[in-house]
């Protein structure tokens, strides 16, 4: 039996489908939940402005923090369409990853989850996520099989494609 899981997740609705199934473990088996995140400062953005809930968490995450951001423009896209990553869009990056976490974190607890964990980490993303599962001592990695991307004609996002063919512990890429 499995005795620790690690769900990466980009904040997508198929992520959240990954965190579902693998909340529901832990809870049934009463297993360890780690849940990551990777951060991209620089170039992620437009797939952060993907999320029909970005706005909202802006300033979820800028009333909680009681962070000001001056500059934020009205639609996020000035800020993210950024090709140098200014002090303020890595905050807003920092910020957005930590609410991500703390959806997921809440959506694992709603599901009966009681040994959650929650980590974020940058770099390629795949790496990342394995690296993460490693640190976290997780066997067996959840996914989902796409994410925030707009690659439709992919069938599986590259990052599910690179952490199924490369990790050495079982990996579950949730539809
Ligand atoms: N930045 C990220 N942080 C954590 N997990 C991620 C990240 N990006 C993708 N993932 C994980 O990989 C899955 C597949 O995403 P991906 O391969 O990027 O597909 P797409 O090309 O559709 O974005 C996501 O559902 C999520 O579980
Ligand atoms: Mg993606």
């Amino acid at each position: 039996m499995k005795t620790h899981i690690f769900v990466a997740t980009d904040g997508s609705d198929t992520a959240a489908k990954a965190v579902d199934l693998a909340a529901d473990l832990a809870a049934r088996y009463d297993l360890d939940l780690t849940i990551g995140h990777v951060l991209h400062f620089g170039r992620p953005s437009e797939e952060l402005q993907r999320m029909a809930h970005v706005e909202h968490m802006i300033e979820e995450v800028r009333a909680k923090a009681g962070v000001d951001f001056p500059n934020v423009p009205d639609t996020m896209l000035g800020l993210f369409a950024e090709t140098r990553p200014g002090e303020e869009s890595v905050r807003l990056v920092t910020l957005v990853g930590d609410e991500i976490l703390r959806l997921a974190a809440d959506q694992a607890a709603n599901m009966g989850a009681t040994k959650v964990k929650t980590m974020s980490s940058q770099g390629d993303t795949a790496d990342a996520i394995l690296d993460m599962a490693k640190e976290a001592g997780a066997d067996m990695i959840v996914i989902g099989h796409r994410g925030l991307g707009r690659l439709k004609r992919a069938w599986l996002g590259s990052v599910a494609q690179k952490v199924l063919n490369t990790a050495d512990c079982t990996v579950v890429s949730v539809r």
